[in-house]
């Protein structure tokens, strides 16, 4: 169970072996159509923790959507709505980009000429309104209500999707793999800290630096290596690959003969907050680790396009690369663990993060070597490893979704 996977190119035949082209990170116009699948695919735009209670809302940038920034509100009636965060009279940014995150429980009010908004999105009161009667308008403030996202929760994770009439359910987009397995996974952790980060590479690069081990040994030598480096698996390889038919896991191994450097071994006497100690039985949910691996450290689950969940057993990241230009990602991630229960897990889990942390830096900086050096046009194409499974998929799915819309539209005339 412990034994790394080196067949995944026999597994998954469909996906290829040649090397791949680099178009899909460097062309405007694979972009541009990306655009376009974006504005028709439910994606994640945040998690209910980031507005607990009613009243409680945060802006969200998405330009793959819109241009203008987002509004997420937990509605008086508990309800989560995604609206443009856009004032009906004359265009105002109805919360101001300054004040990212708050609670408005008695709605919002612009700055501009004082219309207010409910947390339901409705236009509640204009202070003059006669004023907008006798226009000649037949003003009626039921015509004025924010305009809004067709929205969804699934597990704390908050989608939007801006199509009116979205082709897919988002349980259909999330899987059968996943939709079920994963109940109660996602929503067990309570948050803990966000890192967001602008970089200039592409976002399907980000996924990919997520996608293999097999860079750890080198690129992250002095954090991390010894933790998923160990005799049974000298060089960092998967323990196994789940592709579905856009989204995907993966799990990753666990030296669980690791010696704890002296840091480490204060920290962790007093908590689980990494991968190296085990004791996981009957603890999780059926999606996660579903090749069940002793020496299993997290599974990365994506759900297409761009959420990646990196899921372990005592914590979770969720990375967001939200596209903004072919060369240039928002990188969000959000880091979730249970509460610590005393001052030694507290501890603990700092030490684990900062080391996630150390480890996500690393990684950032390599990118934006990459994407500038793949922009030169010296290079067109990429040999990927039998271990670089993972991203030969994220190219694909993508590849295979452009194609399945292109194909529809062509259908409907
Ligand atoms: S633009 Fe918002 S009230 Fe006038
Ligand atoms: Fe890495």
């Amino acid at each position: 169970m412990n034994k790394p996977n080196n067949n995944f190119s026999v597994e998954y035949p469909e996906l290829g072996t040649d090397p791949i082209s680099v178009e899909s990170v460097i062309s405007e116009a694979y972009f541009e159509r990306e655009r376009k699948l974006f504005q028709q695919s439910w994606v994640c735009v945040g998690r209910v923790d980031e507005a607990p209670n009613p009243g409680d809302y945060f802006l969200k940038r998405f330009e793959m959507l819109v241009e203008a920034s987002l509004l997420v509100v937990h509605g008086e009636d508990g309800v989560f709505r995604v609206f443009n965060n856009i004032c009906r009279h004359r265009g105002n940014s109805l919360v101001p980009t300054q004040f990212p995150q708050g609670s408005r429980p008695k709605g919002f009010r612009c700055k501009f000429h004082a219309w207010v908004f409910s947390t339901t999105g409705e236009l509640a009161f204009v202070p003059d309104e006669e004023q907008w009667c006798l226009s000649g308008n037949s003003f009626d403030k039921a015509d004025y209500a924010l305009p809004q996202f067709n929205t969804e929760v699934w597990e704390g994770f908050i989608f939007v999707n801006k199509d009116p009439n979205p082709r897919k359910s988002l349980r259909e987009t999330i899987g059968e793999e996943f939709y079920e397995p994963m109940r109660g996974y996602y929503s067990g952790f309570d948050y803990s800290l966000t890192w967001h980060v602008d970089i200039n590479c592409n976002w399907k690069m980000i996924l990919d630096s997520f996608g293999e081990t097999i860079h750890v040994k080198s690129l992250h030598k002095f954090h991390i290596t010894d933790t998923v480096v160990g005799p049974d698996n000298p060089d960092s390889h998967l323990l196994s690959a789940h592709l579905h038919r856009r989204n995907r896991s993966f799990s990753t191994f666990a030296n669980l003969t690791h010696q704890p450097t002296p840091a480490e071994a204060i920290a962790y006497k007093y908590g689980y907050a990494t991968w190296t100690e085990q004791d996981t039985a009957g603890q999780l949910p059926p999606g996660l680790n579903p090749g069940n691996h002793e020496a299993w450290a997290f599974d990365g689950v994506v759900i297409f396009p761009n959420l990646l969940m990196v899921s372990s057993n005592y914590w979770m990241a969720v990375f967001r690369p939200i596209p903004i230009a072919v060369n240039k990602t928002r990188f969000e991630i959000d880091y979730y663990v249970t509460k610590p229960t005393n001052a030694g897990e507290r501890m603990c889990q700092e030490y684990a993060r900062c080391a996630v942390r150390d480890a996500v830096r690393e990684d950032a900086e390599i990118l934006e070597n990459c994407q500038e050096n793949l922009m030169a046009g010296v290079i067109t194409h990429l040999p990927l490893s039998n271990q670089e499974v993972v991203l030969r998929h994220n190219h694909w799915s993508m590849d295979q979704a452009l194609q399945e819309m292109e194909d529809q539209e062509k259908a409907n005339g």
